[in-house]
């Protein structure tokens, strides 16, 4: 289903009909198989709660957005497990990402996001925001927590930017995959040489314990270094274009010095653009009932959790972008299990970042019309690939 032109920021059409019509609905996929669409945030929640579903890619029915796996036979960490492993290996890594331990980082991502505003004002007017601010932001964020060298980040931002393109090549993408694996297998390496007190030299600790297979490892340090910085990028740059887009909602975040104010923006934003928008994706392993269907054991399940954050009977006039409203039941980080695991840091990491930049760059502005903005269509992650402003 494509968006409507004119309409970047809001789900395809016809998801409303759906959502109307049922909670749930068959529908047909690229390779012809006819999953089950779920598109009420009620029913959302609950089957992402139920165990019933699993998210291994591999289980008979799992709704594959593409193709093919772009992993191979190999490992990208947890997402795609299903407990008790995908528990056990979460737990390893769910310290640093507590709220106590993000909060710590709030005066790390501020001195991150003023050095790259003055990057910015001393250099060329208009500039690309994504490669100047958007990406270089989650990137040495996540590279301080990871003990990764920022240095790669062409590296690392290729690769990812491959990895989760629908539109490349599967051959090229299953090649990003491997580079990516190697490469986070080659810097275990020298952390178990030279430990730093980093994540991923927690992990060769772990790995010299015999509690974790080297190849978990790197595969646990891929989902942590794809996850961790493309998905709040594409937040940075499409929420200050939707903000560009609608000058009230941006004025009143831009006069407002309420940390309060601030978090409910980053919360509405989160619903409002739901950037996750090929859905949540499942396989039944048990028949479960709800709604009024069985859904047999089998057969796909697709969350689509952009429009259960437009469903009206939790948000109302969804399709308006409302700073001051209460959005926090958003499933933007999905709900279940495979919750979002960095929640807390893309939190803080937005936060900062929408306190910041606009009243630090007041003339913000797009430098091309709407309809020139490239938008990630073809991404499993929405955003843009760039933005010009001037400011
Ligand atoms: C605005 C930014 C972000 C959004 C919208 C987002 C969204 C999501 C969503 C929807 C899921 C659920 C996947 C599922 O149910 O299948 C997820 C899982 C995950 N996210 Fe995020 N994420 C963001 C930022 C981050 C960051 C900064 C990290 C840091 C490393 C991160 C790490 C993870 C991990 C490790 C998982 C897998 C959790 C599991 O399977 O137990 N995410 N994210």
């Amino acid at each position: 289903m494509v968006r409507a032109p004119k309409c970047p920021f809001d789900p395809p059409p016809e998801l409303h009909g759906l959502q109307e019509q049922a909670p749930l609905a068959r529908v047909r996929l690229w390779d012809g198989s006819t999953p089950w669409l779920v598109t009420r945030h009620a029913e959302q929640r609950t089957l992402l709660g139920d165990p019933r579903l699993s998210s291994d890619v591999r289980r008979p029915g799992y709704p594959l957005p593409s193709p093919a796996r772009p992993t191979g036979s190999g490992s990208i960490g947890f997402i795609l497990m299903d407990d008790p492993e995908h528990a056990r290996l979460r737990r390893m890594v769910t310290a640093p990402f507590a709220i106590k331990r993000v909060e710590a980082l709030r005066p790390v991502v501020q001195e991150i996001v003023d050095d790259l505003i003055e990057e910015m004002l001393a250099g060329p007017n208009p500039v690309d925001l994504v490669e100047a601010f958007a990406l270089p932001v989650p990137s040495l964020v996540i590279c301080h927590l990871l003990g990764v060298p920022y240095a790669d980040h062409g590296l690392f931002q290729g690769h990812s930017r491959n990895l989760i393109s629908r539109s490349v090549a599967i051959e090229e993408r299953t090649a990003s995959f491997r580079a990516l694996t190697d490469y986070l297998d080659g810097l275990l390496a020298t952390k178990a040489e030279t430990p730093g007190g980093d994540l991923l030299s927690q992990l060769v600790e772990r790995v010299a314990n015999g509690e974790l297979t080297r190849a978990d490892a790197a595969g646990i340090g891929v989902l942590l270094l794809v996850a961790g910085h493309e998905t709040t990028a594409n937040m940075i740059a499409l929420g200050t274009l939707a903000l560009l887009e609608h000058p009230d909602q941006l004025a009143l975040l831009r006069e407002s010095t309420d940390p309060a104010l601030v978090a409910s923006a980053v919360e509405e934003l989160l619903r409002y653009l739901n950037i996750t928008h090929t859905g949540r994706r499942r396989a039944a392993l048990e028949d479960i009932e709800i709604a009024g269907v069985t859904i047999r054991a089998g057969e796909g399940v697709i969350m689509a959790n952009d429009i259960g954050n437009r469903d009206p009977s939790i948000f109302p006039e969804p399709g308006e972008l409302d700073l001051t409203r209460d959005a926090r039941r958003h499933v933007a980080f999905g709900f279940g299990v495979h919750q979002c695991l960095g929640q807390q840091l893309a939190r803080v990491e937005l936060q900062v970042v929408y306190s910041t930049l606009y009243r630090r760059l007041p003339a913000l502005r797009c430098a091309v019309p709407l309809d020139e903005v490239p938008f990630k269509h073809d991404g499993q992650v929405y955003g843009v690939y760039e933005l010009p402003v001037s400011f």
